[in-house]
């Protein structure tokens, strides 16, 4: 009788105790898969800078806000996964593995397939941010400068802003060209009618004068002049 209830407790002492090893072993082995993330081929870097983007406004970055990033490239990938294949793929948060967080915010992070156990490549986590890029950064209130894919912006950007800023720059000059020809014709236009006014004024003046002093049969040029003009005009 006492012998049975010694080898119950202590049975259920060696059910506790291989319990707890396990728990730390599987603590550990996340804790090892986390320092090994930046080793990855398929991990990517992020570089965060809160304090040039918002200033004083900057938020701290905390485990909730490595959360929101994870759920974000959940969002992501599912996007994607939608978007080019047509198939809905359940991605989580805990399909996105993060290494620790530097001080200077950065971190690893690579994407594990959630219906098979493998990392999804660099270039197709790459093809998906592109996919989703404003959304990650509107989530963070950053930008492509200050929420860094390290590695991947150099591709991204470049192509992009200057194409728009050059057909600004064209659209600007071929705009001003044709406001400036148009000042030009109008206020020349101006210019032209007011001179001839004035010659015309100018010229009945004449004219009148040179009927008065001309008068007795010889023939008025100013009369004539202003004839030629009229029927022009
Ligand atoms: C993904 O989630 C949706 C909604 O929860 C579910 O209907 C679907 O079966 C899931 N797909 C897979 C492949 O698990």
């Amino acid at each position: 009788m006492w012998m049975k209830l010694l080898l119950i407790v202590a049975l259920a002492g060696i059910y506790t105790q291989a319990k707890e090893d396990g728990r730390g072993q599987i603590s550990g082995e996340v804790e090892e898969a986390r320092w090994r993330v930046a080793e990855s081929p398929d991990a990517f870097k992020v570089r965060l800078s809160l304090k040039s983007a918002l200033g004083d406004e900057a938020y701290t970055w905390n485990e909730n806000e490595l959360y929101l990033f994870r759920a974000a490239m959940a969002y992501t990938m599912r996007q994607y996964y939608m978007a080019e294949k047509g198939q809905q793929v359940n991605f989580t948060s805990e399909n996105i593995v993060t290494s620790e967080v530097t001080p200077r915010i950065s971190f690893f992070f690579y994407v594990t397939n959630p219906d098979a156990a493998a990392t999804i490549t660099k270039a197709e986590v790459e093809a998906a941010i592109r996919l989703s890029r404003g959304r990650i950064n509107s989530a963070f209130l950053l930008s492509d400068d200050t929420l860094e894919f390290v590695g991947l912006l150099a591709t991204l950007s470049p192509p992009a802003e200057p194409t728009v800023e050059v057909w600004l720059i064209v659209f600007g000059v071929v705009i001003g060209f044709v406001v400036l020809v148009g000042v030009f014709l109008i206020v020349s236009g101006f210019r032209n009618r007011r001179k001839r006014k004035l010659k015309m004024d100018d010229d009945d003046d004449e004219g009148k004068a040179g009927e008065e002093i001309e008068s007795g049969g010889v023939t008025n040029s100013g009369f004539e002049e202003e004839d030629d003009r009229r029927t022009q005009l």
